[in-house]
């Protein structure tokens, strides 16, 4: 398939180790022979026909940065037939032979809506959620679980300082992995995620009889998934809500942290660096042999193909081995 188009673009929440995925596609492509076209703010700009023919120098430097040089917007449009229609005819326009998508879920659905009208699609998992099945790890997931955990053993340094009880909100969207890795490695007291039903007297309960033991300060991660105690998604971050259960029901002095975007930046960790390049060495590789409709996913630190049809149907589950310590460790 020699000198044909390949473009790339990322979508949805960036996710640190994009750049370091593009700065690969774009050299493995030109390795193959292939011409490495940008499509810059994801589908959104694809509509648009926001793209530019990259080269290696293109991407020089970027491998540390988190972020992505290419930009990323949620698009609604895309996600409407006419916009899906306006996005083919840009693609046949600047006849791009095959589209490499680096994001995730939503960005995974529409690839596949893409391919349902003819685009040879690609995809690459990456985002902090760690939350797409078929894959042990997301780009962007490690050094988001990093970026947790070095705010937990900040947080401890005060906590400790002022006998306090904090209640430390991390993102995932509806998936639990970030609170359960960075939670486990950081030392977090209780873990509450949205896979795990919680009660917030018992969380209450352990950590009185922990004070009774002795124990000074108490941290408690909590996932933004979580259901709130209200029962109402979105109207109150449930950490404002456990944090306020827990002041007024234990007379703690309690602190919430809202650890918020600052999970989504930074330069990718070794983990995230080394994923990257194998993922997106082997995406040039499947474009460059014709595949389509595919994505990658590392298995047991095997790079793995999977029809994305099947991949998107597939439930993402908790690593059940970290759930089990979870849920013994800060009881011991
Ligand atoms: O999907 C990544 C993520 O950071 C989620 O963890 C979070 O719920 C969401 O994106 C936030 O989205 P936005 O940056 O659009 O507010």
């Amino acid at each position: 398939m020699a000198g044909k188009r390949i473009a790339i673009l990322t979508g949805g929440g960036d996710a640190p180790g994009m750049n370091a995925v593009i700065r690969i596609v774009v050299r493995t492509a030109l390795s193959y022979g292939l011409e490495p076209w940008a499509v810059y703010r994801g589908y959104h700009g694809l509509i648009r026909g926001e793209m530019e023919l990259l080269n290696s120098r293109s991407v020089s430097g970027i491998i540390q940065r988190g972020g992505t040089i290419l930009k990323s917007v949620r698009s609604e449009q895309f996600r409407t037939k006419k916009g899906q229609l306006a996005a083919v005819e840009q693609l046949r326009k600047n006849e791009i032979d095959a589209l490499l998508v680096i994001g995730g879920n939503g960005s995974f659905a529409g690839a596949l809506a893409l391919e349902k009208m003819g685009v040879r699609v690609i995809c690459i998992p990456a985002t902090i959620d760690n939350d797409i099945a078929c894959t042990d790890y997301c780009i962007g997931f490690d050094t988001a679980v990093n970026t947790v955990m070095g705010a937990l053993n900040k947080i401890r340094d005060t906590a400790s300082s002022h006998d306090r009880v904090y209640v430390v909100e991390v993102m995932g969207r509806d998936s639990g992995a970030i609170a359960l890795y960075a939670g486990l490695a950081g030392g977090a007291d209780v873990i509450l995620m949205p896979e795990v039903p919680y009660n917030v007297k018992a969380v209450s309960a352990q950590i009185q009889a922990a004070n009774a033991e002795g124990k000074t300060y108490n941290i408690i991660v909590v996932a933004e998934g979580v259901k709130p105690i209200s029962g109402v998604r979105g109207e109150e971050s449930p950490a404002l809500q456990i944090g306020r259960y827990i002041r007024e029901k234990t007379g703690f002095d309690t602190r919430i942290t809202i650890l918020g975007h600052i999970q989504r930046g930074g330069a990718p960790t070794a983990r995230d660096g080394l994923l990257a390049c194998k993922l997106a060495h082997h995406a040039v590789e499947l474009v460059y042999q014709g595949k389509s409709g595919k994505m990658l996913g590392e298995v047991d630190q095997v790079v793995k193909t999977f029809d994305l049809s099947y991949a998107l149907a597939q439930e993402k589950q908790l690593n059940q081995d970290y759930h089990r310590l979870a849920s013994i460790l800060p009881s011991i």
